[in-house]
């Protein structure tokens, strides 16, 4: 029915469908039941914009809805939601223990493809609800009292730094900040900010592998060898790496790492990722005990959170095998094309000043950038009502702006397109 679009249902269609007597509440399924992406071609040597396009064709977004909003939420491919929505039917069908078995082992399956994709082992996976929670599993769950001192970088997600600050109060531990340099000065003066500000009572470190706010890259294997040497813990937060980077914690070897399955891996929503590396299973205490832990190692205990999602952990896998098919390598390269591709156009528009560098080992795939002395948020107003493209408005001044966060499913003519749009509103607003 709603097919002309390559699969998509576009607003046209949309409104079609609405004036026909879709309900809101039936939309996603029906919209879904339209969408059938067909296989995903083999990857070629050099994947060109026939191939993305291809990626594309995987996601629901209308041809016409530019998203560039990764940092902040992905979009579930077709076959993540095909994965939801059956394994949710079969469940509800029949909710008894007995027929939820399966979906338990499925769980276990999404555990291995979690540790492949991380390249740890199932025994140091945990999969939890988001980032949020991961980070928060961490700052309760290390024994920390007064005299010890927790070393945190400035421009940590709120997320991290609010709930040390909030454990100190109650624990008595104190926090030391490093500083944020407004353009990343590149990662030797990282290496040599977290040596010096290392003392003889810190207990552990908790750094950021991208930013959220400007998408700095941070060099964590260098950072956590350093605080390894002194027997200093480490929490990575990886919530803007997770599923655009090729992440390698046997390389990074931190003794956290987080993420959310709903950004950047293109996941279900409220699903995540807690590594606990071996070497750091006995020095911290879960902070939720409750049932149905996972079946190996740190999940055992760390994964007992209660009654889960059962689909959700299947969508989770699925969103990670779409990605091992078109390959980790090859979804960092693309991401990190696209942001330049946006660094360059940039620059060409009169008066933008772009707060993220563009340097392959100072940035990733989130550009921010302050339009002139055109509103942020009005202008990203304008490109969401008007174009059809989605971005992030973050506050104006300095490290304010928009933010881009392309991924995989962006074409180049989506990127071309939204420089024109900032082009035509920052002259006319
Ligand atoms: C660096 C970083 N950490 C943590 C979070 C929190 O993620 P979540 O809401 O998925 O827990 C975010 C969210 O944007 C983030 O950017």
């Amino acid at each position: 029915m709603l097919d002309r679009n390559n699969g998509y249902l576009n607003r046209r269609d949309f409104a079609r469908w609405m004036m026909a007597g879709g309900t809101v509440a039936a939309l996603p399924l029906a919209a879904f039941a339209c969408v059938k992406p067909g296989p995903l071609p083999p990857v070629p040597p050099v994947p060109d914009e026939a191939f993305w396009t291809s990626v594309r064709r995987q996601f629901l977004m209308p041809r016409d809805v530019t998203v560039l909003c990764a940092a902040n939420l992905c979009p579930a491919s077709a076959p993540v939601i095909e994965a939801l929505l059956n394994a949710t039917r079969d469940i509800d069908k029949d909710p008894g223990a007995e027929n939820r078995r399966k979906w338990v082992a499925g769980r276990e399956a999404t555990r291995r493809v979690l540790a492949e994709f991380l390249n740890a082992t199932p025994e140091e996976i945990v999969i939890t609800r988001n980032t949020s929670e991961g980070n928060n599993i961490v700052s309760s769950g290390i024994d920390l009292k007064p005299g010890d001192e927790v070393l945190l970088f400035a421009d940590n997600h709120p997320s991290v730094n609010a709930a040390f600050q909030e454990k100190a109060k109650r624990f008595g531990f104190t926090i030391r900040v490093v500083d944020l340099v407004e353009m990343h000065p590149g990662p030797e003066y990282y290496i040599d900010a977290f040596r010096k500000s290392l003392g003889p009572n810190t207990k552990l470190l908790a750094i950021t592998h991208v930013t959220g706010s400007v998408g700095d890259l941070f060099p964590t294997k260098e950072i956590c060898r350093i605080a390894r040497e002194r027997g200093i813990l480490t929490l990575v937060d990886g919530a803007q790496s997770f599923g655009v980077l090729d992440i390698d914690l046997a390389d990074m070897q931190p003794d956290f790492f987080t993420g959310s399955a709903h950004k950047w891996p293109c996941g279900p929503k409220e699903f995540g990722v807690l590594y606990i590396n071996r070497n750091a299973q006995a020095k911290i205490w879960p902070s939720i005990v409750s049932l149905y832990g996972g079946e190996v190692g740190a999940s055992k205990r760390f994964e007992a959170l209660g009654q889960r999602d059962e689909a959700g952990f299947i969508a989770f896998g699925e969103a990670l095998q779409l990605q091992n098919k078109i390959g980790r390598k090859v979804i960092e390269a693309r991401a990190r094309e696209l942001a330049q591709r946006f660094i360059e156009g940039l620059k060409k528009i009169n008066g933008v000043k772009i707060w993220t560098h563009p340097a392959p080992e100072r940035s990733a795939a989130i550009v921010l950038f302050l339009p002139g002395s055109t509103d942020p948020s009005k202008l990203a107003a304008a490109l969401y009502e008007k174009e059809h493209i989605v971005t992030n408005a973050r506050g104006s001044g300095v490290r304010g702006g928009i933010r881009l966060s392309p991924h995989f499913y962006v074409l180049h003519e989506e990127v071309d397109r939204t420089l024109a749009a900032v082009r035509k509103y920052m002259a006319s607003m």
